[in-house]
């Protein structure tokens, strides 16, 4: 199947960027929110981001020109998703939230439609029943910074119709990215089972004074390799995140051990959210 039109839902930390990475990919790409105000923030960064790419010698004028007409930022989720051939959900992560997106995407779209979900943990088959076209709904999941990372997770579920993993690793791949096929659904897939094993110990060590945040980071990037250590990650990707993921986990399972770490759910409740709050284990001076 041919993609053309790209929908993406949701355009925070992960949605404007999704985004903007398929215009720049040539794609007709309409973002949507429920808030305004992200709405003109997503909107301010592509204005500003692209130019910028352009004075980096990264981009020609031209293509920078064609990939902001390519993206339009619009609050209309009907008429940003009802002619679109692949949409692309990145909202909160909460179950219900996205069955319920779903279930109107799969009244909005048409019967072509793809509808992925860029959900860090949850598989899609916890989704796809809430549509009435499980073959072609399936976890898509893509890295922060997305215009970045290089990677992205596409998860065949038991209900994903080979076509539907054909077209979207086409989209990955056009987008300039390395798809990597999970051939099973398991809880929050490769990457980010290992960076939570990390970042769990990271926690930990921390929690018990055995050092500090900046030297944990040190550690890691010095001695592992790392671009990044997991506190700075934390923050890049949004102590908020964390803190929800292992709040959904421990309701799931209600397994003490997966309950947030006291200090992400102190920094949770002071909207120390990392770099989109400005301040998280680091401080960024202000939003
Ligand atoms: N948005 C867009 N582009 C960005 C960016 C951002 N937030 N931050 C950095 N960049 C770009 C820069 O423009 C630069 O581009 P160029 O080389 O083409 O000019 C390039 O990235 C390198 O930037 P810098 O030189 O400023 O900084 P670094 O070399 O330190 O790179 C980084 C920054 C790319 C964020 C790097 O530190 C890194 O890779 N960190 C690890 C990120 C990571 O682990 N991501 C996965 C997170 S887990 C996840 O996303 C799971 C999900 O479910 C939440």
């Amino acid at each position: 199947m041919d993609i053309d039109k790209v929908c993406v839902v949701g355009a925070g930390n992960m949605g404007h960027q999704i985004a903007l990475a398929a215009s720049i990919a040539g794609y007709r790409v309409a973002c949507t929110d429920t808030g305004a105000e992200i709405l003109q923030k997503a909107a301010a960064f592509a204005d500003s981001y692209l130019p910028q790419r352009v004075a980096k010698g990264k981009m020609t004028a031209a293509a920078a020109q064609r990939a902001r007409e390519n993206v339009t930022f619009t609050g209309d989720l009907a008429m940003a998703a009802g002619d679109a051939d692949l949409v692309i959900e990145a909202v909160t992560e909460n179950l219900a939230l996205k069955r319920d997106l779903f279930a109107r995407l799969d009244r909005l779209c048409p019967a072509r439609t793809i509808l992925a979900t860029n959900s860090s943990y949850i598989v899609s088959s916890k989704i796809a029943d809430a549509t009435a076209r499980p073959g072609q709904v399936c976890n898509l999941h893509f890295f922060n910074p997305a215009l970045v990372m290089k990677v992205v997770e596409v998860v065949k579920g038991p209900h994903v119709a080979p076509e539907t993993v054909e077209a979207v690793t086409a989209v990955v791949r056009r987008m300039g990215k390395t798809p990597v096929l999970l051939n099973k659904e398991i809880y929050g897939f490769l990457v980010n089972r290992l960076l939570a094993a990390q970042k769990k110990e990271a926690l930990y060590l921390r929690d018990l004074g055995v050092a500090s945040p900046e030297d944990i980071d040190t550690a890691v990037t010095g001695a592992l390799g790392y671009p990044m250590g997991p506190f700075r990650l934390m923050d890049l990707t949004g102590i908020d995140l964390t803190c929800h993921v292992a709040m959904e986990r421990y309701r799931e399972t209600g397994d003490p051990a997966e309950k947030p770490s006291p200090v992400v759910v102190e920094k949770y409740v002071k909207k120390e959210w990392g770099r989109k709050t400005g301040k998280g284990f680091y401080d960024y001076g202000g939003a």
